[in-house]
């Protein structure tokens, strides 16, 4: 069993990110500026935009936070995005979902300019992502699939198992793993709370991606011996022997999937750190406009 280190994996490329950007600069080109609109004071999107800042500092990246209350209104929000689109200064920008009920996230993802959504939400991306076309990936499929790809781990006529259809993790990945070309090639089956034979389902897989934010679900009985397993859930649950006060629970029960696996992701310092360094990859290349002009 091998033990996917997605925390690693991460440090490596913000390293070549980094260079990157030094020789840009060194160039007289531009340092890229990732900005981050924060609504409210969520304990997991806290965390989340305070790492995202942290990145940006490692890889050479400029960073600006805009708060607001959770009780601000959806025009003064979407005025925020529309700044953001006319500012030259900024490369790309992320709205950290989610949103406060009373504001539509579809709305506020589809006003953010299709060459600045870093985070690859817009449907501009999402349709070229699903036809092949150059664009922004979503941060958590890519970190994903640059997993794969840097284990090299087979994914051409692989079974893939998706476990949950979200917009930002399960429909994304499905349609990267069967896009022509490695990491891809893959025949993929994306299961959700009405598939039918589920266990069956999973032990056919070559590979799970387990993305359904159910602690634990992926139990020993459902995966086949030499499996490759990636763990996309991030649960709080309450402990009070951490100082936190939460520790983190994926969806899969590791201590007894673990031995069957060829390659495993823990939780954390599994697809979490993965997902952050994709945003900056992103964030490179809207700074260089290597995608749109
Ligand atoms: N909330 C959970 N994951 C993400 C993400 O990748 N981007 C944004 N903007 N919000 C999220």
């Amino acid at each position: 069993m091998i033990k996917i280190d997605g925390k690693a994996t991460a440090a490596e490329i913000k390293a070549e990110i980094a260079k990157e950007v030094s020789e840009m600069v060194a160039r007289g080109e531009k340092r890229p500026h990732l900005a981050a609109i924060l609504v409210g004071h969520d304990g997991g999107s806290e965390t989340y935009v305070a790492s995202k800042v942290k990145a940006c500092e490692e890889c050479g990246f400029k960073s600006t936070l805009i708060r607001f209350e959770a009780d601000v209104d959806e025009a003064t929000l979407l005025d925020a995005v529309g700044k953001l689109n006319a500012d030259d200064d900024v490369d790309g920008f992320i709205v950290q979902l989610p949103l406060p009920a009373h504001i539509s996230e579809q709305k506020v993802i589809e006003a953010i300019d299709y060459r600045k959504d870093v985070d690859g939400f817009h449907p501009i991306n999402v349709g070229r992502q699903s036809i092949g076309l150059p664009c922004f990936h979503s941060a958590t499929p890519a970190g994903i699939l640059t997993l794969l790809e840097r284990y090299n781990i087979p994914t051409k006529g692989a079974n893939c198992v998706v476990l949950g259809r979200s917009n930002i993790v399960g429909k994304p990945v499905a349609t990267l793993l069967m896009q022509k070309g490695y990491p891809g090639d893959a025949t993929v089956t994306v299961c959700h709370r009405a598939t039918k034979n589920l266990k069956e389902v999973c032990r056919q897989a070559d590979i799970i991606i387990a993305a359904m934010g159910v602690p634990g679900f992926v139990t020993a009985d459902m995966v086949k011996e030499g499996a490759t397993v990636i763990d996309v859930g991030t649960t709080r649950i309450p402990d009070a022997s951490r100082k936190s006060g939460f520790r983190l629970s994926g969806d899969v029960d590791y201590e007894n999937v673990a031995p069957l696996c060829e390659y495993i992701t823990p939780v954390p310092g599994g697809v979490g750190p993965m997902t952050i360094v994709s945003l900056m990859r992103n964030t490179l290349l809207a700074g260089k406009k290597a995608i749109y002009k």
